[in-house]
């Protein structure tokens, strides 16, 4: 939700009266018509409105008149004004870039340690684990206290430049790096505190990531707590926008166990939020974190962790192979997923399918294989075709091993260097519409069309009975995606899978128009304008709410990324 006319408005009080305008927030277009011809965001004007210089905002189409995607340097024939608002002082669009630089002077005047561009460092800094969307940050901060953190943003703020925290590093849109050019990384790679008190609350650091998290945790009294398998994934992004794995239908969410965090304001301000302080800005951050401020140090309820767990797989080779049977697997499995005398919160599952024709149900079970076999097995396996099964009692942290597709959970805590080229999308299917044999079929017969695209779809419970994750609601948190039965996640490599991904979904959608769909925020898809995002992303409801707070936290939207609230 671009306001276009009030930044006019406000342009216009400063005496500034301008067609050729040069965008100072990375919005361009419109009936104003800021143009991106020289700002710090790059040339281009996308058919979204906003400014950038990379093919994740040309791809979408220039607007003509408000810039180019490859031209670099202003035309002498446009005259080019870059307003400042701190003084009248206007400079050619020619010249080097102010805000960065009037960021670097802040920085140093608060001895706060950072790396611009042209440092050696930058680089690695600066490339993000999904190398399809590769921004430059105009300067990455590297705190090292949260004096460090206040600082910074103080200093963007000022400076008007647009920040965004890393914690991981693995948003699915680069994020973490701004989401377009020229913003201020915040680098949260020195919080690595992991500690557990006498309660069993952990006090763990911003930029910690799951496999040390969890191996911390384990190491401080044997504890547990229930996130995604993935351990170079950071808790920053995780914890603030869900975070499932197959203990989530038991113990939760992974934001659900956050019971207290610090978290640094746009204005400087470090707060501690929980649900007695500042309780609205506590709501908030678990779902929009990104938005609101910082999270320096997030407290999380932890739990003794269970001394052993069963781990589940089954591989079938003939489920792909027909259409009549894939739509009946489904049926069925969906059917087991909402009957309460298999599905209960000791139970979790999941199906992954690609193209090679892999179909390979997977999950856990809180109880002993005897048990699993006796009340789950036959009515899971009941009509399916036969499979290879490994079905195994684990120690707690040998699960967390097995399911991180590595062989050690802990991953160093510089350096990280794992990466890949993707492009995904997510589905939230209602439970109370779930999946139906139409929708099923179109999904069958657009997978049959993929050529030689390298995609997977990983389709996993959320819902059905003993689910912890539903039994909460929105006034819990701003994450509206508390009626799901099953999350979908669409996954295509590089580029050139974005058509046939986004049409994974589209034939889901369009073969089942009576169904709400909606998008998981942790699977944070760039292909959306600002608009759908929110709509998909919060609901109406939780939106407007998150609206309300970013305005007075942060009016400035000193925190944003092309999809933030505000944006
Ligand atoms: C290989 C892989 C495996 C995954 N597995 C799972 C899984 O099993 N389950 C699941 O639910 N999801 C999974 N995901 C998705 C993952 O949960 C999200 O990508 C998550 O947001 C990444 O968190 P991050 O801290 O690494 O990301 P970052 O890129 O660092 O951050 C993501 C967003 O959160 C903001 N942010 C980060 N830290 C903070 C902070 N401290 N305060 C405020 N804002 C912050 C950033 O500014 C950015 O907007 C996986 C992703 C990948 C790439
Ligand atoms: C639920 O599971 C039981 C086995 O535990 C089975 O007998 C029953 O038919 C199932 N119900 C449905 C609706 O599938
Ligand atoms: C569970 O069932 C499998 C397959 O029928 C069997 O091989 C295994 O021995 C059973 N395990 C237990 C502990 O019952
Ligand atoms: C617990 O898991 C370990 C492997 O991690 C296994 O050796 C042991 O037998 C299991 N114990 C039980 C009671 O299942
Ligand atoms: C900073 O912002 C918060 C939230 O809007 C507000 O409560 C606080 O008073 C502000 N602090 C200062 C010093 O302005």
């Amino acid at each position: 939700m671009r306001t276009f006319s009030s930044l006019g408005v406000a342009l216009l009080s400063l005496g500034v009266v301008s067609a050729q305008t040069v965008s100072t927030d990375a919005t361009c277009g419109g009936t104003v018509g800021f143009t991106c011809q020289g700002s710090t965001f790059g040339n281009c004007c996308s058919s979204n409105g906003w400014c950038g210089s990379t093919a994740a905002y040309c791809g979408t189409g220039c607007q003509s008149g408000f810039g180019t995607c490859t031209s670099t340097s202003v035309s002498s024939s446009t005259v080019v004004k870059v307003v400042s608002t701190s003084s009248t002082t206007k400079i050619s669009a020619t010249a080097s870039p102010t805000a960065p630089q009037s960021a670097q002077q802040c920085l140093n005047g608060k001895n706060v340690p950072y790396k611009m561009t042209s440092d050696a460092a930058y680089a690695d800094l600066v490339e993000p684990y999904n190398l399809r969307l590769p921004y430059k940050p105009a300067v990455v901060v590297i705190p090292t206290t949260n004096q460090h953190i206040q600082d910074a943003v103080v200093c963007a703020s000022q400076a008007g430049i647009k920040v965004q925290a890393k914690s991981g590093g693995h948003s699915y849109a680069s994020f973490s790096s701004g989401g377009k050019d020229g913003s201020m990384m915040i680098d949260l790679q020195s919080l690595q505190t992991v500690s557990v008190d006498a309660a069993g609350v952990a006090t763990v650091g911003g930029g910690v990531r799951l496999g040390n998290l969890a191996n911390g945790i384990w190491n401080a009294g044997k504890r547990a707590l229930s996130h995604g398998t993935c351990p170079g994934v950071g808790i920053g992004g995780h914890f603030t926008h869900g975070g499932y794995g197959h203990t989530s239908r038991n113990y939760g969410l992974a934001m659900d166990q956050i019971v207290a965090a610090d978290v640094v304001l746009a204005n400087g301000t470090l707060i501690k939020a929980s649900s007695t302080q500042s309780p609205d800005i506590f709501w908030a951050i678990r779902g929009a974190a990104e938005s609101i401020g910082i999270v320096t140090t997030f407290y999380l309820q932890t739990r003794p962790a269970p001394a052993n767990i069963t781990y589940l797989q089954f591989s079938f080779t003939d489920i792909l192979k027909s259409k009549t049977t894939f739509t009946n697997t489904w049926l069925h499995l969906q059917d087991v997923a909402k009957n309460a005398s298999v599905t209960n919160s000791k139970l979790s599952f999941g199906v992954y399918m690609d193209n090679y024709g892999t179909f390979s149900l997977s999950g856990a079970y809180f109880g002993s294989v005897a048990d699993f076999n006796s009340t789950v097995r036959p009515e899971l396996l009941r009509t399916l075709p036969t499979s290879t099964a490994t079905v195994e009692s684990l120690s707690w942290y040998d699960y967390l091993v097995k399911v991180s597709g590595s062989t050690t959970i802990q991953v160093p805590t510089t350096g990280y260097d794992e990466h890949d080229n993707f492009f995904a999308k997510s589905l939230t299917v209602p439970e109370s519409t779930g999946l139906t044999s139409a929708g099923l079929d179109a999904l069958y017969d657009y997978l049959q069309t993929s050529g030689s695209i390298d995609y997977y779809v990983i389709i996993n419970l959320y819902g059905g009975p003993g689910s912890a994750i539903n039994s909460k609601d929105t006034a819990f948190a701003a994450y509206s995606d508390r009626n799901s039965l099953w999350v979908l996640q669409n996954y295509g490599a590089t580029a050139a899978s974005i058509p046939f991904v986004n049409g994974i979904n589209s034939a889901i959608i369009n073969a089942q128009p009576q169904t709400s769909f909606g998008a998981y925020l942790n699977y944070v898809d760039p292909s959306y304008d600002a608009a759908t995002a929110h709509k998909l992303y919060y609901s109406t409801a939780v939106y407007s709410r998150l609206a309300t707070i970013k305005s007075q936290v942060d009016p400035k939207s000193v925190f944003w990324n092309p999809q933030a609230i505000g944006a």
